[in-house]
């Protein structure tokens, strides 16, 4: 049987003003700290079971040191091991606590670039300090700060190589499915793709001009309501933080709203609404070139044209 990835785990990032990353994300956002190890700061939204979603470090620089996907079985850990070798894609193995909180994990790069973590074993632990929810199914309180998403969702990365090679490899070697994608004049430049019944887990675009091959637009975590993401701007509008939308997303049918971490330059989606998939014969929409424009941005703020929206970070 083939292997298959269960859902996105979380993104290993790198800062450069670990202090304002702190309190971006855990006082803006909102998110809670599981613990800190060894001046690693493991984060996760109020009703992220897994571990961390999000693990925050100092460096010189801002970027990210990989994307975790968590399988479905330990097993599948193994059985890509041998997919990966069949495809001669080069592999690091490391023992369980290497990521802490995750269990034994391989590393490889995508065609496109970017490292991806593949691991099954993860530590879910309670919330601490008085934080835990009522609720036997949530971790912690709800709402507790800042913006206070649910759930970890998706990330957005950007490559300059050929794309084709990395939405060939991301559904026939790792499993995930291609939900909508835009056609340019010479092949596919956008793809929303999930292992999930999510619209995507991942969106994989093709940019010509990035400082190096592969990089991330954005994590994004979800919120529950749209009413959430206007009250998520008041939020940032409070704490002087420039944000593009909100607006509403043509591919996924999201709201969205979109700002950037201070400290490391990484950008954050905050997301709501949108469609799921559960049809297993699914056809995969596609968007032409004259419809980017409501492709991106079906209304409200635009997210095409600010210079804002170009950056990125790098994924090493
Ligand atoms: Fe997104």
């Amino acid at each position: 049987m083939k292997p298959e990835i269960a859902k996105l785990g979380h993104v290993a990032l790198v800062t450069s003003d670990l202090n304002k990353s702190l309190f971006f994300f855990k006082e803006v956002i909102g998110l809670e700290e599981t613990e800190e190890v060894n001046g690693v700061h493991y984060l996760r939204a109020y009703s992220d079971f897994q571990h961390h979603t999000l693990s925050l470090e100092a460096g010189e620089e801002g970027y990210v040191k990989h994307i975790g996907w968590r399988t479905k079985t330990a097993n599948c850990v193994e059985s890509f091991k041998e997919i990966l070798e069949k495809h001669e894609v080069a592999f690091e193995e490391y023992p369980k606590g290497t990521t802490v909180g995750i269990g034994d994990s391989i590393r490889f790069k995508m065609p496109s670039g970017h490292t991806f973590e593949l691991y099954y074993d993860v530590e879910k632990p309670k919330a601490t300090n008085g934080n835990a929810s009522v609720l036997k199914n949530q971790v912690y309180q709800s709402w507790r700060k800042g913006i206070s998403p649910r759930r970890f969702d998706h990330v957005n990365i950007h490559t300059s190589t050929d794309v084709n090679a990395s939405y060939e490899f991301l559904m026939d070697v790792l499993g995930f499915n291609m939900r909508e994608y835009m056609r340019g004049d010479d092949g596919i430049l956008a793809a929303w793709l999930s292992v999930t019944s999510l619209v995507h887990d991942v969106a994989l675009l093709k940019k010509d001009t990035l400082p190096t091959p592969a990089r991330l637009h954005h994590i994004s975590y979800w919120l529950d309501d749209s009413q959430d993401i206007l009250r998520a701007a008041d939020i940032l509008k409070e704490n002087g933080l420039q944000f593009i939308g909100p607006g509403k997303h043509g591919a996924t049918q999201a709201i969205y709203l979109y700002v950037i971490d201070p400290g490391s330059g990484c950008r954050v989606e905050l997301f709501s609404g949108g469609y799921q998939i559960f049809e297993p014969d699914w056809e995969p929409i596609e968007w032409t070139l004259e419809e980017r424009s409501s492709c991106n941005t079906y209304w409200g703020d635009t997210v095409q044209d600010k210079e804002l929206n170009n950056l990125t970070i790098e994924v090493r």
